[in-house]
C-alpha cells in the first residue's frame, strides 16, 4: 500500500445490515475523508449524511436508521462545533465520549465516520460564514445570538466535504431544521433534507445529549415540558386566538420549577408567530431547568 494510501481507520465489520457487510472507515482529515468517500460512492448507492455533535444517542441512530431505509450509504460527522456555542454557553462541558460513538455508530450500520478537528473545520485563513435570516431570526435566534451562523456554518461546509446526495436532521431542533432547509433552497445545494421524528424517553422527554446534565430531581420535572405542549397542541387545535393560552403554559412550567425562555405558536417553515392555528403550525418552547436548557416542540394541526 502506498505511504499516503489510506489512515483512515477500518473499525470493525458491521452486520450487513442495509445490504452491507463492509467495515466502517474513520476519517480525521480531509485527504483520508477524500479516499473513504471514494471508496463508498463506488458502489452506486446515495451517500446519506447524519451530522452530529457526538454524545449519540437514539435520537442519532434513528437518522442513521432513516438514512438506510433510503438504501444510503450512511456517513456521520463527529464534531463539538465552537462557532454555534455562545461565549457563555457550555461548549467546554458539552459531553464527548468518542470510543462510545464510534462503537455505536458502528453498531448502527454506518460506514463512514468523519472525525475533523477544529482546525480543518475553521483554518486560520477561513474568512467565510453563512448568514441565514428569516427562520433563524426568532427564538433560539434571539436567546442564542449567532447560534444559526454557527449551525449553517458548519453544515455548509459539512455538506461541501461529504457531498452527500441527502442528509438526516432530527424533528427535536424544528428551527434549526427550518434553518437549514432554507439554506440549501437558497444556495440551490440540491441535497435532499430528510426530517426524522422526535425520539423520546419513555415519560415523553424529548431525548438529548444535554439529558445527561439535568439533576436527578429536574430530570424527573423534564418531561413536563412535552406533556405540557401536548396538551396546549390539543386545545390550540381549535383556531381559536392562541396567546392567552401560550401564556398560561408557561406560567404553568415556571410555577412548576422551569424558567421558560417562550412557549411560542409559530408558521412550521417560517418560525413567524401565530396568532392562531393555522396548518403548517407548530409549537415550540424553551425552558431551563437548573443548568440545562431544554427545547421541545409538537405539531399543530
Ligand atoms: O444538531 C446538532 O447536533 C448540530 O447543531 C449540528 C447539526 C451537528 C451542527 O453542529
Amino acid at each position: 500500500m502506498p505511504k499516503h494510501a489510506c489512515r483512515a481507520t477500518l473499525a470493525l465489520p458491521t452486520k450487513g445490515r442495509g445490504g452491507y457487510s463492509g467495515a466502517m472507515r474513520v476519517a480525521r482529515t480531509i485527504g483520508e475523508l477524500t479516499r473513504a468517500r471514494a471508496a463508498l460512492v463506488s458502489g452506486g448507492r446515495p451517500l446519506a449524511l447524519v451530522p452530529t455533535m457526538g454524545a449519540l444517542h437514539a435520537g442519532h441512530l434513528s437518522l442513521i436508521a432513516a438514512a438506510k431505509r433510503r438504501d444510503a450509504a450512511v456517513a456521520a460527522s463527529i464534531f463539538v462545533n465552537p462557532l454555534q456555542f455562545g461565549p457563555a454557553e457550555d461548549f467546554a462541558r458539552y459531553p464527548r465520549d468518542e470510543a462510545a460513538d464510534l462503537a455505536a455508530l458502528r453498531e448502527a450500520g454506518c460506514e463512514l465516520a468523519w472525525l475533523p478537528s477544529g482546525s480543518t473545520m475553521y483554518p486560520p485563513a477561513a474568512a467565510s460564514v453563512i448568514e441565514v435570516a428569516g427562520p433563524a431570526l426568532l427564538w433560539e435566534g434571539t436567546a442564542r445570538p449567532g447560534h444559526f451562523r454557527g449551525v449553517a456554518t458548519v453544515v455548509a461546509k459539512l455538506f461541501g466535504q461529504i457531498r452527500p446526495q441527502l442528509a438526516c436532521f432530527g424533528e427535536k431542533d424544528w428551527q434549526q431544521l427550518q434553518v437549514v432547509r432554507r439554506m440549501v433552497h437558497d444556495l440551490y445545494l440540491g441535497i435532499e433534507i430528510v426530517a426524522v421524528p422526535t425520539v423520546r424517553a419513555a415519560d415523553g422527554l424529548a431525548l438529548s445529549s444535554r439529558n445527561q446534565a439535568l439533576a436527578p430531581a429536574d430530570r424527573a420535572l423534564a418531561p413536563r415540558l412535552y406533556t405540557a405542549l401536548a396538551a396546549l397542541a390539543a386545545s390550540l387545535a381549535d383556531g381559536q386566538p392562541a396567546a392567552e393560552r401560550t401564556e398560561a403554559a408557561a406560567a404553568a412550567l415556571a410555577e412548576a420549577g422551569f424558567r421558560p425562555d417562550y412557549v411560542a405558536l409559530v408558521d412550521a417553515e417560517t418560525l413567524e408567530p401565530l396568532p392562531a392555528a393555522r396548518p403548517p403550525a407548530r409549537l415550540i418552547a424553551a425552558a431551563w431547568l437548573g443548568q440545562v436548557r431544554l427545547i421541545d416542540n409538537v405539531a399543530v394541526c
